[in-house]
């Protein structure tokens, strides 16, 4: 795996971040047009991104050895500019939205980006890998990027970073950042739902002990490097995406059932351990962020929120395609994503993202700071 060297940025970029922990801060802000107001006027330096591909920006695309990859139209076809970035949707996703309303910047790249300069490391990057999950099995199944390899990464980009800016500066602008993390749904659909190696041996009661063990190894790491101000987002009702409909629903496709229980069941043990976190670790801010009930309500009225499409997604027959499956040769596309709550049979499509991350998020950023 190839990281990102420093070495090779330009002597100008680092000179415009020499950083003293005072202008740091300044010099970090996002100049876009801020729209939130944060509470106690705090700015938030950077965002880290951990998870899936609800937040992946294309790491898979980068010397990552795996089938979940869409890196090639349609993807992207709503992006700026049109290009497929390996973000799994047509356009912006969840992580993107997450930075703009905290008003850090619009774009979060991938950790993995080749192309990444200063400027980029010092607002924040995701680590996520489409295809991962809590249960270590589910990304080593598919050879993506798990956890604990997001990480360790994440070690490696602070050793890069303090080199650059100090560790002083480096711990304050990390203790003030905002971390997401947004994983669990392949376990369920993926490893426990279709795998052979989870089902025989774990009850959904026990295989979600195991999923929130190892969230919780998860969070305690992430506690060790910093990280205070983390938002941990639900699992959605997984019975009710297409490709879950056509799979495991009856024959009106509606939503299945198994999957959103063990949604939920999960969802209650992560909350829990969110507050249990808390109560152990008083400068922690671990937020539960609820798109289940979001995602379900958004579901079942879908003229509400501005959709006309709510069973299917826009890529194909919307039944199925996802991933290889969704790309130019073999799925035709629908007109405008807009009208459609899933871009593909797995993913929202951009504009269901913006309005679920901002009910995720609603009454909730005071609980970060
Ligand atoms: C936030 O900034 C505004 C404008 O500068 C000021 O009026 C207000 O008192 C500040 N609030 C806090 C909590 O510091
Ligand atoms: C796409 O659909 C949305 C939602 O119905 C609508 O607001 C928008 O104008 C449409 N865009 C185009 C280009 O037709």
């Amino acid at each position: 795996m190839r990281f990102l060297s420093l070495e090779s940025l330009p002597a100008s970029s680092l000179l415009r971040v020499f950083c003293n922990a005072v202008i740091f801060f300044t010099l970090c802000q996002y100049n876009g047009a801020a729209t939130t107001s944060l509470p106690f006027n705090e700015t938030v330096p950077a965002v880290f991104i951990f998870g899936d591909s609800i937040v992946d920006p294309g790491n898979n695309n980068n010397n990552i050895k795996t089938v979940v990859k869409c890196n090639f139209p349609p993807y992207g076809k709503d992006f700026p500019g049109g290009y497929p970035t390996g973000r799994f949707s047509n356009g912006r996703v969840a992580s993107d939205i997450i930075a703009e309303i905290f008003n850090v910047k619009k774009i979060v790249p991938a950790y993995l980006d080749p192309n990444l300069q200063l400027q980029d490391l010092l607002t924040g990057v995701s680590f996520a890998s489409g295809g991962g999950g809590y249960d270590p099995l589910t990304a080593e199944f598919v050879s993506v990027l798990s956890l604990s390899d997001q990480l360790e990464m994440f070690r490696e980009y602070k050793s890069k970073l303090k080199a650059a800016v100090g560790e002083r500066s480096l711990e304050m602008m990390i203790s003030k950042s905002i971390f997401i993390v947004c994983s669990g749904t392949n376990d369920i659909a993926n490893t426990y739902f279709l795998g052979p190696f989870r089902r025989p041996h774990y009850d959904i009661q026990a295989y979600t002990d195991l999923m929130a063990n190892s969230a919780s190894d998860f969070l305690q790491g992430l506690y060790e490097e910093g990280g205070r101000r983390v938002g941990v987002v639900s699992l959605p009702p997984i019975g009710c995406v297409p490709s879950e409909r056509t799979l495991n629903g009856d024959i009106f496709r509606h939503c299945s059932e198994p999957p959103n229980q063990a949604a939920s069941l999960f969802n209650s043990k992560l909350s829990s351990l969110l507050d249990s976190f808390n109560s152990q670790f008083p400068q922690a801010r671990l937020v539960y962020l609820d798109i289940y009930n979001p995602l379900l309500s958004i579901i079942q009225n879908p003229a509400h929120y501005g959709f006309e499409v709510a069973t299917k997604g826009c890529c194909g027959t919307g039944n199925i395609e996802v991933s290889i499956l969704c790309n130019s040769y073999t799925a035709t596309t629908c007109s405008n994503a807009s009208k459609y709550i899933f871009w593909d049979s797995y993913h929202p499509s951009q504009k269901a993202y913006e309005i679920l991350t901002r009910l995720a998020l609603h009454n909730k950023i005071n609980k970060f700071f």
